[in-house]
């Protein structure tokens, strides 16, 4: 084998393997995500925080969704899921708010951990391309449906901000 052939072939095992890093970072965010949104569905109160607890509610199910498509993919690229001892927190602004009416500051949230994971998705989208379609077309979809839940929280935030 040829030196050029064997440093590109070690070039796309070092591919391979941040594809797989960048999946296992975007698996721990759905799964912190869905904890924070169980939380947020249930610590709210007040008329003002129905809307958005049902929003977050039913978002709960797709964000699991996300995570079980993850998982599949790291598998299918020969690495492991991992496990929950190996999770580290990073959503500082999703933690139950001091007045649990605060519902501006769980929105803020929101669309906070929504930009992180459209970020991340966005980095694997990049990273994968010309190496491996099938979690480029992956990453594609988890970042479209991201996308539309920061903007229906967007327009929570614009009416929430009126009052
Ligand atoms: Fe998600
Ligand atoms: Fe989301």
């Amino acid at each position: 084998m040829s030196a050029k052939r064997s440093s590109s072939k070690k070039s796309n095992k070092d591919v391979k393997s941040r594809i797989i890093d960048g999946l296992i970072d975007a698996y721990w965010k759905e799964m912190e995500t869905v904890q924070s949104y169980v939380a947020a569905s249930h610590n709210l109160d007040g008329v003002d925080a129905e809307p958005i607890k049902k929003a977050l509610a039913g978002d709960v199910m797709e964000e699991v969704g996300h995570a079980q498509q993850l998982a599949n993919r790291i598998r299918v690229l020969g690495g492991v899921v991992p496990g929950s001892m190996s999770f580290k927190p990073s959503q500082k602004n999703l933690q139950p708010p001091k007045d649990s009416t605060d519902v501006v500051a769980i929105i803020k949230g929101v669309i906070e951990a929504e930009n992180d994971g459209i970020d991340g998705y966005m980095k694997l989208i990049r990273l994968c391309d010309g190496v491996d379609y099938g979690t480029q077309d992956l990453c594609i979809a988890l970042m479209t449906d991201e996308e539309n839940h920061r903007r229906e929280f967007e327009g929570f935030l614009k009416q929430y901000k009126k009052r």
